[in-house]
């Protein structure tokens, strides 16, 4: 009887030296391929997920108006554009702010996030409030908390005139995260 047919249909019962040895040479060198290939997809990935926490908030005007555009004595919603959001961010680089004009060339521009948990708040003009729909956040017409959870007042822009326009610098909006 032929034995290495036997071996061949059933596998070999038993290995020399050398086949044991370069079978351990192809398993080591799989791994290696396998972590080199996963650093090579891996290590840009993370790096494209993680860098935009790392990146500086640019310091950029943003132009809201002209001053002619808002009456004295109002708060409006004015929609921005964040120059900071990265070019496929789309309707999520837009984000608002109530603008109230003081006096004719004084102007405040608040966050339209609420320092709780970002829920966007709104201006209710008949009660000289901001409210939160969110968790029943309120604050007073200079930004200040009068009730709910928001731990701090709402964030105000710096605003400036300049070239004829209202401009506001881009910030990043100090929101809690706790409930
Ligand atoms: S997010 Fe505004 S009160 Fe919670």
């Amino acid at each position: 009887m032929d034995t290495n047919l036997a071996e061949s249909s059933s596998g070999p019962l038993t290995e020399t030296p050398q086949e044991i040895s370069r079978r351990r040479f192809f398993e080591k060198l799989s791994i290696a391929l396998v972590g080199l290939c996963s650093a090579i997809v891996g290590v840009p990935l993370v790096g494209f997920i993680v860098a935009p926490f790392f990146r500086k908030m640019p310091e950029k005007w943003v132009t809201l108006g002209k001053p002619d555009d808002f009456q004295i004595g109002k708060t409006v919603a004015v929609t921005v554009t964040d120059p900071s959001s990265l070019p496929w961010a789309g309707v999520t680089a837009k984000s608002g702010v109530w603008l109230r004009r003081v006096s004719q060339d004084s102007f405040i521009a608040f966050s339209a996030n609420c320092t709780h948990l970002g829920c966007p708040v709104r201006w209710l003009e008949g009660a000289d409030l901001f409210m939160c729909p969110c968790h029943g956040g309120v604050y007073y017409s200079d930004g200040n908390v009068a009730a709910g959870p928001p731990p701090l007042p709402l964030f105000r822009y710096d605003v400036r005139i300049a070239n004829g326009e209202v401009q506001m610098k881009q910030a990043i909006v100090p929101i809690s995260t706790t409930l």
